[in-house]
């Protein structure tokens, strides 16, 4: 369990699948994560999407708890031990806690878990250009933007942009942005 100034990240459980179920038939929050096109997902298909992510022993997904409360779900994905990289995601699916520095204490102990925990030199992600609440939480983090596919989704009736942003464990520990991180 990683505990954070606003957040804890944990194991994600069986309690949780109900809620997420209801993030990811979101259909907002789905288009703005950038993922598949939006389609209706039973509680099954989701519980069954986590338990195959569950088996992935190099990755790692956590559930965001806030105020005893399950607020969404962030994790580690697409290890390349060889190249020290990652990719990490964050969705908070409960409106309520969006634009509060949620987002940027969860993505904190995140990285801090990357690269201190799981020794990644480099944790990438991609995202939308429109979605400037994410791009904005990311930079506090120390995100950099490496580069832009352009028109390279179809999202909302439009392609969109997609930014990629990375960040170097070395430059992640040389910035005060790791205050809550204990690092
Ligand atoms: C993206 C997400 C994780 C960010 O977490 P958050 O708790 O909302 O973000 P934070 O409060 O930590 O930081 C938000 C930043 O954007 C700014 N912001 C807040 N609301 C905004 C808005 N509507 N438009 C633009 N910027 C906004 C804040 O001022 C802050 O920037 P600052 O640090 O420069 O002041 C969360 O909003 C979320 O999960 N959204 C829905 C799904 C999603 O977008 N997932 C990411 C897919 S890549």
């Amino acid at each position: 369990m990683l505990v954070g100034k606003l957040v804890t990240l944990r194991a994600l459980t069986d309690a949780d699948m109900r809620r997420l179920t209801e993030f990811r038939n979101d259909a907002e929050l789905e288009l703005i994560g950038g993922g598949d096109p939006p389609r209706p997902r039973t509680l099954e298909v989701v519980r069954e999407f986590f338990a195959e992510r569950a088996k992935d022993t190099e990755g790692q997904n956590f559930a965001i708890e806030a105020d005893g409360k399950f607020i969404g779900d962030c994790g580690v994905f697409h290890p390349d031990r060889r190249g020290g990289t990652a990719e990490v995601g964050i969705g908070i699916g409960d409106r309520d806690y969006w634009g509060r520095g949620y987002g940027r204490d969860a993505m904190r102990l995140l990285v801090d878990y990357g690269f201190r925990l799981q020794n990644f030199r480099r944790l990438w992600l991609s995202v939308q250009a429109r979605n400037e609440r994410a791009i904005r939480c990311y930079r506090s983090v120390g995100f950099v933007e490496e580069g832009r596919l352009r028109e390279h989704v179809w999202g909302d009736g439009r392609y969109e942009d997609i930014v990629l942003m990375a960040l170097f464990r070395s430059d992640f520990y040389a910035t005060k942005a790791t205050s809550s991180a204990g690092g």
